[in-house]
């Protein structure tokens, strides 16, 4: 048997190496664009896996990004990236040493209290201590058939193309106002933008070129952007386009409206599909039949709480709080144990205690709860999180829970 090497990425020449075996295993071929624009985004010693002194057989690693909580704050997370064992190496137990290094590596670094990743098949993490806890949304619809709510202000600013260019001097400062305060939601630094808008043959490959849009205020301020690709295609009975959004951002409702009446009025697309859509996405209130816009469902992403106590004490409640919530974590066992927790939308704290448990669940189940996705008490419903303080459950789902969903539209 070969002896594999655990160790972090080292140079250029060590990350391309790494980047082709995890693309390896995800059946893809690395392009040397996709390979610079990923080094820029990328800080080698995050990324570590199994070497065997020819090759890397296993890959991880995280990228250093903040992330909205409720309330107020966009703290520290460690975004979970490149999980691969390869082919001849999976089922040994690689990914668990893995997991192991990175999870201890995330609490000794102090920086970071959660972690998230999204997964490729949902049935991995969960041994990890990762709870699915936001929704993956993918709108989709016949543009004739969604119209407009008649009451829909549209304001009196106006909609043109732009260019990459354009939109990168505008975007940033668009995208930071429109998603502060909206839980999940990431920072998305200059080599973020360039890696988001990027486009080659393969990104063209199922909904054509990127296109993109800005709204400007009467006044000529920026204040809504649109990322897409239209596809073009053409049935026996005429254009038979389809629009691929990307993304829309605005940081008023006016704007966000007639970015939408901008995009379902493009000549010669029939359907919409936006993939990245939050589950309470403001154009499903404004289309006027709802039932037109289908919504496919799946799992988002996964939280990881590396540190209990201060990830709970990070984020704010929904309604007041004042509960003790017991915590068992196998794989992390220094998160076991009882913690009271206080809160309200404006302050939260959080310590250990000896005090009997109100409610008691895993550290997968907490980290589903963190971002005010799912409910405290329908996992008390599936029979997952134990209630021992009768009504202490709804007051809890009610304190996690969160006027807007969460939902993190920039996969990694
Ligand atoms: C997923 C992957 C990383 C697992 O690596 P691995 O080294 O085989 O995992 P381990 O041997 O440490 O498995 C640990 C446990 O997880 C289970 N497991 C691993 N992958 C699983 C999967 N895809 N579905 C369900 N269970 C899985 C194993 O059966 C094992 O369970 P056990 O402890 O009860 O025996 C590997 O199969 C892979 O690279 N897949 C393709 C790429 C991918 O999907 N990566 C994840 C990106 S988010």
């Amino acid at each position: 048997m070969v002896e594999l090497i655990l160790r972090t990425v080292r140079d250029d020449d060590d990350f391309r190496a790494f980047n082709a075996a995890l693309y390896s295993v995800f059946l893809e071929e690395p392009q040397d664009d996709e390979t610079e624009l990923s080094r820029k985004i990328t800080d080698f010693d995050r990324m570590f896996g199994f070497h065997d002194g020819n090759r890397w057989v296993a890959t991880a690693g995280d990228y250093r990004k903040q992330v909205n909580l409720p309330g107020d704050a966009q703290v520290p997370v460690a975004a979970v990236t490149a999980v691969t064992v390869s082919p001849a190496h999976r089922r040994r137990g690689l990914l668990t040493r893995m997991m192991r290094h990175q999870l201890d590596g995330i609490r000794d670094r102090g920086t970071e209290a959660l972690a998230m990743l999204f997964a490729s098949e949902t049935a991995i993490y969960g041994r990890f201590g990762y709870g699915s806890a936001s929704q993956n949304v993918v709108l989709s619809g016949q543009v004739r058939d969604l119209g407009f709510r008649p009451e829909v202000e549209l304001g009196d600013g106006s909609v043109s193309e732009t260019d990459a260019e354009t939109l990168l001097s505008v975007g940033p400062a668009i995208y930071d106002r429109a998603i502060a305060g909206l839980p999940g939601r990431m920072n998305r630094p200059a080599a973020w933008w360039n890696y988001q808008i990027h486009d080659n043959d393969e990104r063209r490959k199922d909904s054509g070129r990127i296109r993109f849009a800005l709204h400007h205020e009467a006044d000529g301020t920026p204040s809504g952007y649109a990322v897409y690709r239209p596809k073009s295609d053409w049935a026996a009975t005429g254009p038979n386009g389809t629009l691929h959004i990307g993304e829309v951002r605005a940081t008023n409702p006016r704007a966000y409206a007639r970015m939408w009446r901008f995009l379902l009025e493009i000549d010669l697309i029939r359907s919409i599909k936006y993939d990245g859509a939050a589950i309470d996405e403001p154009l499903r209130y404004l289309v006027a039949d709802q039932r037109a816009l289908q919504c496919e469902v799946v799992d988002g992403i996964f939280v990881r709480l590396v540190e209990v106590d201060r990830a709970l004490a990070l984020r704010r409640y929904g309604a007041p709080v004042d509960i003790v919530v017991g915590v068992h974590d196998e794989f992390c066992p220094w998160n076991t144990g009882s913690f009271r927790l206080r809160g309200d939308l404006d302050g939260a704290a959080c310590e250990r205690t000896t005090a009997p448990a109100d409610l008691t669940m895993s550290a997968r189940d907490l980290g589903a709860v963190y971002l005010g996705g799912t409910s405290v008490a329908q996992l008390v419903a599936a029979g997952l999180v134990d209630e021992h303080t009768p009504g202490s459950a709804h007051r809890a789902a009610a304190a996690f829970g969160w006027p807007v969903a969460p939902a993190i539209p920039d996969h990694f």
